[in-house]
């Protein structure tokens, strides 16, 4: 079947299979490798991207459900090869160790910075609860967020200055 999505603003139609998912979709048949496979059943949300809006796991959405929508993937972020302020957050405090829950960390927390500008330790961590990371234990990944919106000297507790 013919698939239509405009993805990162760029609009892209390809063949594909009624039964291929959003996922290999998107880096398969368009070559965006940035969006990860990990468990490929919902649970880890390395393939989180934004589907008119809202993140989604992109293993659990196939193409077809998602012909003729807007999607946001992570290379969308960095523009001209300028990283986005979120990732810039992300190196400066270590909150990137191997990567491979970058993607879909940075899609979750840009759906949530996008309906909340300026979100609290709280609503950061429910916006990141169904992204697994292995390497960080979180922490740097909350602070990130919290530098970007101006409220990490609140929180009185500074591990890398
Ligand atoms: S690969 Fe989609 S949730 Fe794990
Ligand atoms: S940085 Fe390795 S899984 Fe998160």
């Amino acid at each position: 079947m013919k698939i239509t999505l405009t993805v990162n603003d760029q609009v892209y139609t390809r063949e594909c299979a009624p039964s291929k998912n959003l996922l290999h979709f998107l880096r398969e048949d368009i070559g965006l490798t940035g969006t990860k496979e990990g468990c490929g059943a919902g649970e880890c949300g390395a393939c989180t991207v934004i589907m008119d809006g809202k993140a989604v796991n992109a293993c659990l959405v196939l193409a077809a459900e998602a012909n003729g929508a807007q999607i946001r993937t992570v290379e969308g972020e960095a523009k001209d090869g300028i990283l986005s302020p979120l990732q810039q957050k992300f190196m400066e405090h270590h909150a990137v160790q191997c990567g491979f829950c970058t993607p879909g960390m940075l899609m979750s927390l840009r759906e949530l910075l996008e309906r909340n500008a300026k979100p609290g330790e709280h609503e950061i961590k429910q916006a990141i609860e169904g992204n697994f990371c292995r390497c960080t234990g979180y922490q740097q990944i909350i602070e990130a967020v919290l530098d970007l919106t101006g409220q990490l000297e609140h929180k009185g507790e500074l591990r890398h200055v």
